[in-house]
C-alpha cells in the first residue's frame, strides 16, 4: 500500500515499541517521517535505518514533558518537510501505582508527558494540520477504557483523559479545522514498557501476564506492536477519513469480559452444564 505519498507524520516515542512501529509502516507506505523522542541513542538508530531505507526522515531529540519547545519542534518540522498531514501523539511511560501508592512527583511526570504533551503538541500543530486536512492519532490504553490491574490506576485513568481529550479534538476539527483526532487503545503489547512487569521472571509478575492471558479470546493476549501500528496508521490514512472521535480497542479481546477474574471464579459457565 502506498497510502502516505507525498505526505509528512510526526511520532513521537519513535525510536521505540509502537513509535518505531508506527514510523516504519508509515515510510513503507511513502511517507516522510519526522521522529521524536528523548532516548537519543535510539533515536539515531532509528533514524539511521530510516535513512538506509531511502526514507525522507528527520530525528528530533526532545524531552516532550517540556512543553515551551513544542512551537519550534513544529517549526523545524515544517522547514524540514514542509507541511504535515498526521500526529501521532505515542510517546508515554508507564507510571505505576495503586491509590495508595501514588506520590505528587511522580504523578506530575505520568501527566505532563502522557497529557500534557499530546494536548500542547496537539496545540502547535493544528495550524499546520488544518492546511493538510490532516489527522491526529493519540495513543491511549485499554487501561484507560476499562479497568486493568490496580497497578495501573494512576497510568490508566490519565490514559483515560487523554482518550477524552480526543474527543474534544475531533470536535474542535469538525467545527473548525477539519482535521480527525481518533485514538487507539491497546492491550498488553511486548515493548521496552512491558518488559519488566508483564515479562520478566525474575521481577515475578508472571501472573499478570497470565491473567491477560486467560482473559482474552484472541491471540493470547498479547498484542504485536505492528498489529496496533497497522491501526493507528489506518485511522491516520484517507481510508479512515469518515471516521473521527473514535477510540478503537486494539486487545485481542480481553475488554469484552468485563471482569478478568471470571474465569476463575466459575468452574463451569452455565452453558457448560
Ligand atoms: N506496551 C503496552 O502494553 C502498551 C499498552 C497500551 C498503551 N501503550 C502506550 O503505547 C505508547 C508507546 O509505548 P511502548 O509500549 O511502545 O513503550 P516504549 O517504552 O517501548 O516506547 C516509548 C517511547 O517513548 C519515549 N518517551 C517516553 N517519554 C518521553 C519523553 N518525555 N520525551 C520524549 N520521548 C519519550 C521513550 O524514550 C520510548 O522510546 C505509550 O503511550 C504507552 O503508554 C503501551
Amino acid at each position: 500500500m502506498s497510502r502516505f505519498v507525498n505526505k509528512v507524520a510526526l511520532v513521537t516515542g519513535a525510536a521505540s515499541g509502537v513509535g518505531r512501529a508506527i514510523s516504519r509502516k508509515l515510510a513503507q507506505e511513502g511517507c516522510a517521517v519526522a521522529l521524536i523522542d528523548r532516548n537519543t541513542e535510539s533515536l539515531a538508530d532509528e533514524f539511521e535505518f530510516l535513512k538506509s531505507k531511502n526514507v525522507k526522515v528527520s530525528a528530533h531529540d526532545i524531552d516532550l514533558a517540556d512543553v515551551s519547545q513544542f512551537k519550534e519542534l513544529i517549526e523545524n518540522v515544517i522547514k524540514e518537510h514542509g507541511q504535515l498531514d498526521a500526529l501521532f501523539n505515542n510517546a508515554g511511560i508507564l507510571g505505576a501505582g495503586k491509590i495508595g501508592e501514588l506520590d505528587s512527583e511522580s504523578f506530575d511526570e505520568l501527566v505532563a508527558v502522557n497529557l500534557k504533551s499530546p494536548i500542547f503538541l496537539t496545540q502547535a500543530a493544528m495550524p499546520f494540520l488544518s492546511k493538510t486536512k490532516g489527522a491526529i492519532v493519540n495513543t491511549s490504553s485499554a487501561s484507560g477504557t476499562t479497568t486493568f490491574p490496580l497497578l495501573l490506576t494512576a497510568y490508566g485513568t490519565v490514559k483515560g483523559g487523554l482518550a477524552h481529550f480526543t474527543k474534544y479534538a475531533a470536535a474542535h476539527g469538525f467545527k473548525h479545522s477539519g482535521v480527525r483526532a481518533n485514538a487507539i487503545a491497546p492491550g498488553v503489547i511486548r515493548t521496552g514498557m512491558t518488559e519488566d512487569i508483564y515479562f520478566d521472571e525474575e521481577v515475578g509478575n508472571l501472573e499478570m501476564q497470565k491473567c491477560v492471558r486467560n482473559a482474552a479470546p484472541v491471540g493470547g493476549g498479547i498484542i504485536d506492536a505492528e498489529d496496533v501500528a497497522a491501526t493507528a496508521v489506518f485511522l491516520a490514512s484517507d481510508d479512515a477519513k469518515s471516521i473521527t472521535g473514535q477510540i478503537l480497542t486494539i486487545d485481542g479481546g480481553r475488554g469484552v469480559i468485563p471482569d478478568e477474574a471470571f474465569m476463575t471464579k466459575l468452574s463451569k459457565p452455565y452453558w457448560m452444564k
